[in-house]
């Protein structure tokens, strides 16, 4: 309820004052009517119409149009909730997911749990207006049912009595609904999985030669098919269960209808009280019922709320310290991994072995590996996406966790080898980089100068403004190459005192890479750099070659004493260089 105050005061506002007046509405037209008819039995036995009579009549008129314009209303009101709604509990849910830790993001059970309440955003509007709803339907039963209970007080039990059953019934059925939803969670994600592999643009190309299609597809109509079969036999006891108590319910509302129409028979009530009263019981009834369906539709929704709340409270783990301090500028000694170890959650096998590792100040350093040695997992632990299993990871002698962590990644720059390819305008590909100089195009074009991109971006037909991706009309794409001098652009724009490259040049073609190193001696001069990479024509130019093996450093040095030293660096670059004679 909070949320959705906080979403929109003023809407929420306008929508209940709406919905109130609205709910005296049936109460105040049976009351009209109940006069009408009276007058009209006495006119019809022999005696007089009241005066303003036909006022009334047209009153009654006027009601029914204003109970029209109300309900338009508050529909207006609602519509616009829909919208601020959504657009709050999104931006929260994004917000929040934000500040979680990438370890958050390993467990299947988390993103079960993020899936569902991003879902929530959009699927629960129902219960917003449900909520709204069952205040009209309250005012609207109590009102009615006290102009009953004034003519006789058991008809309005036998009311009550008729719609507890459909009341437990649907409370019943909507936790079973729940239950299962939770349940087919992870079938649902592989669903959404399979949706996406089977039809979109990163995977036509190997689908088609592959000749995967049908079996994308025959997997995903078999999934489907599953849950079909699961939410068919519920929805089957949900019809026999509620087919049974709606006949009760209505069976009870017309007994009493009867009983009035007896009591009008012998004389006891008058035309207009039979309207009024038979017209109250079914006002009131189909509003009681209402109420109790709407309430355990609401009940329904709000377990699926749970998920939501639940979501929110999920707390980031690598959380700052108390007294986080600014990360150093510039920096003095520079990093240190003092006996570092480290693995993945829910995976026992250390990835970092008791590593000792230092980027002293001003040094480029090239780290170098098979692939799985741990050297993405190292720039991990440097940018503290990750903390430690143990050991610690020092910046000027003092534990990373005790830095502010988004001041520390301000003096970061990194590129991933799995960079992100935003599907947005070129130059805004390079500002993500550094979003304060966004609007400096200068040193835009400068970093993309630098990194190459700039050659690529002026053929674009839009130049820096032309949008990237084809997931757009408009859009074009780069080839993997043109991509990753993009990415770099980023790298370079960011002005970061350690700046981190994995694997930046391996879709770059011979003389690109060249190039790229060439400028990447100047343009980190007097920084520190860590470069990785698995071509050794990049990595001998380096300062110092690092060499990562089963989660530790093994050899140290510069190129010319590693080749000497005829080690497993010696041993990798021989084969290299061998396959190019
Ligand atoms: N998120 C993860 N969860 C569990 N295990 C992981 C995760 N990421 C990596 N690993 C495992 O950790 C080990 C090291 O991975 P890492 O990505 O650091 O290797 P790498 O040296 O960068 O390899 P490459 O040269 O292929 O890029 C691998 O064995 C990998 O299976
Ligand atoms: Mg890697």
């Amino acid at each position: 309820m909070r949320m959705v105050w906080e979403s929109a005061p003023g809407v929420v506002a306008a929508g209940w004052a709406f919905r109130i007046t609205a709910a005296l509405i049936p109460l105040a037209m049976l009351s009209v009517g109940k006069w009408i008819l009276d007058a009209v039995q006495i006119r019809t036995g022999g005696g007089t119409l009241p005066d303003h009579f036909w006022w009334w009549v047209a009153a009654e008129g006027g009601l029914a149009i204003l109970g029209g314009v109300l309900g338009r209303a508050t529909g207006f009101f609602d519509g616009l909730l829909a919208d601020r709604f959504t657009r709050h509990v999104s931006v929260r849910v994004m917000e929040h997911a934000s500040r979680l830790d990438l370890t958050a993001y390993e467990s299947p059970a988390f993103h079960d749990l993020l899936e569902r309440a991003r879902a929530q955003a959009t699927d629960r509007i129902t219960m917003i207006h449900a909520i709204g709803a069952i205040a009209q339907q309250l005012i609207i039963a109590v009102s009615l049912s006290l102009s009953v209970l004034h003519f006789s007080p058991w008809l309005l039990g036998v009311l009550v009595l008729a719609v507890v059953p459909a009341f437990l019934g649907e409370s019943h059925f909507a936790f079973l609904g729940y239950a299962l939803n939770v349940r087919q969670t992870p079938m649902r994600r592989q669903l959404d999985y399979l949706r996406v592999l089977g039809a979109s643009k990163e995977t036509a190309k190997e689908l088609k030669l592959f000749g995967l299609a049908g079996y994308i597809t025959r997997e995903y109509a078999q999934l489907s098919d599953d849950l079909y079969t699961q939410n068919v036999a519920l929805a089957r006891r949900r019809l026999l269960g509620g087919s049974l108590l709606s006949v009760i319910s209505t069976t009870s509302y017309y007994s009493a209808y009867g009983y009035v129409i007896y009591r009008t028979v012998t004389g006891d009530l008058s035309w207009g009280s039979l309207q009024f009263i038979a017209g109250s019981i079914a006002g009131a009834s189909a509003n009681i019922q209402s109420i109790f369906s709407t309430f355990s539709n609401i009940a329904d929704q709000s377990l699926f709320l749970t998920d939501l709340v639940e979501f929110l409270k999920v707390k980031p783990t690598l959380a700052a310290s108390a007294h986080a301090i600014p990360a150093p500028r510039p920096i003095r000694d520079g990093f240190h991994f003092e006996d570092v170890s480290f693995h993945y959650p829910g995976n026992a096998r250390p990835v970092l072995d008791r590593l000792d590792f230092r980027i002293s100040r001003g040094e480029r350093i090239a780290l170098v590996g098979e692939n799985g040695q741990g050297k993405t997992t190292l720039v991990k632990l440097i940018t503290r996406l990750y903390d430690p299993t143990a050991g610690r990871v020092l910046l000027d002698g003092v534990d990373l966790r005790d830095y502010d962590i988004e001041d520390l990644h301000r003096e970061i720059g990194v590129i991933f080898q799995d960079f992100v390819r935003y599907e947005m305008t070129a130059r805004q590909n390079v500002a993500v980089g550094r979003l304060e100089a966004g609007d400096d195009e200068w040193r835009i074009r400068k970093a993309a100068g630098r990194s190459l991109a700039h050659d690529v971006i002026t053929r674009l037909p839009g130049g820096y403004d032309q949008l990237l991706g084809r997931r757009f009309e408009g859009g074009v794409d780069l080839s993997g190459g043109e991509w990753q001098k993009v990415a770099l652009a980023r790298a370079y724009l960011r002005d970061a005192q350690l700046l981190i490259l994995d694997e930046p040049t391996a879709a770059l073609d011979a003389r690109a890479e060249l190039e790229v190193f060439e400028r990447f001696a100047e343009l980190t001069a007097g920084k520190m750099a860590l470069l990785i990479s698995h071509r050794f024509s990049t990595v001998r130019m380096a300062d110092r070659i690092v060499v990562l093996s089963d989660g530790r450093i093994t050899e140290d040095g510069h190129h010319d004493s590693l080749i000497s030293q005829g080690g497993r660096y010696a041993r990798m670059f021989e084969l290299q260089a061998a396959s190019y004679r």
